[in-house]
């Protein structure tokens, strides 16, 4: 965006980095991800109003530990080092530092040496959560102790005068109220920056360059049901009116209702050129006999190009696709490691835009889900919309593990009804990231009406998550699982068993293919 004051943060290959990010941004701050080799001249170019460094490995002491190039420190910007920061800014200018012995994460109370600006509004003492990593021997010079732990490490210091600030714990931690307001006075009193950064003037901004970017040309834009593709579609609406298609392919791999819910309520709303495609059969053929994932969400990928190449042939002078790409797609793309490296092949449209010769517009490309959705709110869209679950692309053949049939995807598509509308009932479905059901490709025995039955499993998963990267099991209550099994047994014919997955993620993943 324009002349928005942004905050660098500098990724070493691990997640932490996106937490800060997102965490900047909540504080009303525009902050981007980049990779830690980038030069100080490169920095410099980017125009940004403070720096911070975070989230690597444990030590900096081995030599190929990843370094950057100390012309960032000497650039007069505010930066802050946090955890590995603090170890590199330590290295490089000319501090001490040990082998640390603690290998866990210690929870310490903290003392301030120094009266230092990052300390300020913090009340009362406070605990921490030490992550391992290198012990600080001796600051650099020009720096001064600004907390220690009881046992006197060193875990923050700052060079007030060259606004240099580094600690050892992580302000990113979700629900730290202390995190937040360690970040907000390094924003806000030593950078002072200024909180602009809001969904509202996001979206002015947006809808002003749209149409500067596209002109004339038409646009078509893939409608999956989902908060982004739909959030997309209403975007380039404001902007650019009729010369936006919008292409929903039905690939009969949705849940009851999806899709339908959201088109219905896009037609009713918006003029939109709406075009329903009914490929189901394609699908299903091409789905025939494919058992193993990968192949699976291939075939799907394949199909939909295809089907949606078709469609948007009819429509003429088509010369962007619009996408909605969201910022973490654009960090793992030029992330230092890859960081988290390709598990699943998730991007099912890739591909298109070369295919057909199509530019993209990415209208969401700087945003972060949670701000997706609060500019979902600012453009008064529904909370059906607003807070839908994620969706995969490759929609309930992901889910029916195994072969993907009608009579399973019919299975499934019941029994997911019943997860849907019980979440809805209880309201824990605005409570957890995702809830669904899984249809796994076994039989086991059971009994009803003094008859042995020989039916299918059903596994039920509902995930706590902050962006999908990590996610734990939802403690949904009892009683709420224990209805939404006694309505798929009796309800679901063919089902006479239903389970619980109490995995997390990583080493699991949330879907199950
Ligand atoms: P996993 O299973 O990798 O899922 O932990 C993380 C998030 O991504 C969704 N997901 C997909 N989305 N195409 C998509 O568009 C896919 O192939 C796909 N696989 C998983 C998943 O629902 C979760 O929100």
């Amino acid at each position: 965006m324009g002349m928005q004051e942004k905050v660098i943060v500098l990724d070493f290959g691990s997640h932490i980095a996106q937490g800060i990010a997102r965490r900047i941004r909540d504080l009303g701050v525009y902050s981007e991800l980049h990779p830690y080799t980038i030069s100080a001249t490169a920095l410099r170019s980017l125009q940004p109003v403070a720096i911070i460094l975070s989230g690597g490995p444990t030590s900096a002491l081995s030599p190929d530990a990843p370094s950057i190039d100390p012309e960032i420190l000497n650039s007069g910007l505010p930066v802050l080092g946090v955890g590995y920061g603090l170890s590199l800014m330590t290295r490089i200018l000319g501090g001490e530092l040990a082998a640390a012995q603690n290998e866990a994460n210690i929870k310490s109370p903290l003392t301030y040496v120094d009266d230092c600006p990052l300390w300020s509004d913090i009340t009362g003492p406070v605990a921490v959560s030490l992550a391992p990593g290198d012990k600080i021997v001796s600051v650099p010079e020009g720096f001064a102790i600004t907390a220690t732990t009881q046992d006197k490490s060193i875990v923050a210091m700052a060079d007030k005068k060259r606004k240099l600030y580094a600690f050892s714990f992580h302000p990113e931690a979700e629900q730290d109220e202390f995190g937040s307001t360690l970040l907000r006075n390094f924003l806000f009193s030593v950078a002072k920056v200024s909180a602009s950064w809001t969904m509202s003037a996001f979206l002015k901004h947006t809808l002003a360059a749209l149409p500067i970017q596209v002109g004339d040309a038409q646009v078509v834009c893939g409608l999956s049901g989902g908060i982004d593709s739909t959030v997309v579609a209403v975007l380039l609406n404001k902007a650019i009116g009729k010369n936006l298609h919008c292409i929903f392919v039905d690939t009969g791999l949705l849940r009851a209702g999806e899709g339908e819910e959201v088109v219905g309520y896009l037609r009713e709303h918006f003029d939109l050129n709406l075009h329903h495609v009914q490929a189901q059969e394609r699908f299903l053929s091409r789905l025939a006999g494919l058992t193993d994932p990968e192949e699976k969400r291939k075939a799907i990928g394949h199909t939909f190009i295809e089907v949606f190449e078709e469609e948007a042939k009819k429509i003429t002078g088509v010369k962007y696709l619009a996408q909605g790409t969201l910022y973490p797609d654009v960090v793992e793309s030029v992330s230092v490691k890859g960081s988290a490296g390709v598990v699943k092949s998730h991007h099912n449209v890739g591909g298109l835009p070369e295919k057909m010769a199509l530019a993209l517009v990415e209208p969401l490309r700087e945003l972060f889900k949670d701000e997706v959705r609060k500019l979902a709110q600012e453009l008064e869209l529904p909370d059906f919309i607003v807070w839908r679950h994620p969706f995969p692309g490759p929609g309930l053949a992901i889910r029916v593990l195994g072969e993907v049939t009608f009579e399973r995807l019919e299975i499934l598509r019941q029994a997911d009804r019943i997860v849907h509308q019980e979440l809805m009932d209880s309201h824990w479905y605005y409570k957890i990231w995702q809830g669904f059901a899984v249809l796994l490709p076994l039989k086991t025995v059971g009994v009803r009406n003094d008859e042995r039955t020989y039916e299918h499993v059903v596994a039920l998963r509902m995930v706590d998550s902050i962006d999908a990267m990590t996610a734990d099991w939802s403690r949904v209550p009892w009683e709420i699982l224990a209805r939404i099994s006694n309505r798929i047994i009796h309800e679901v014919t063919g089902v006479n068993r239903v389970v619980y997955d109490i995995s997390s993620k990583p080493p699991s993943t949330i879907e199950w293919e």
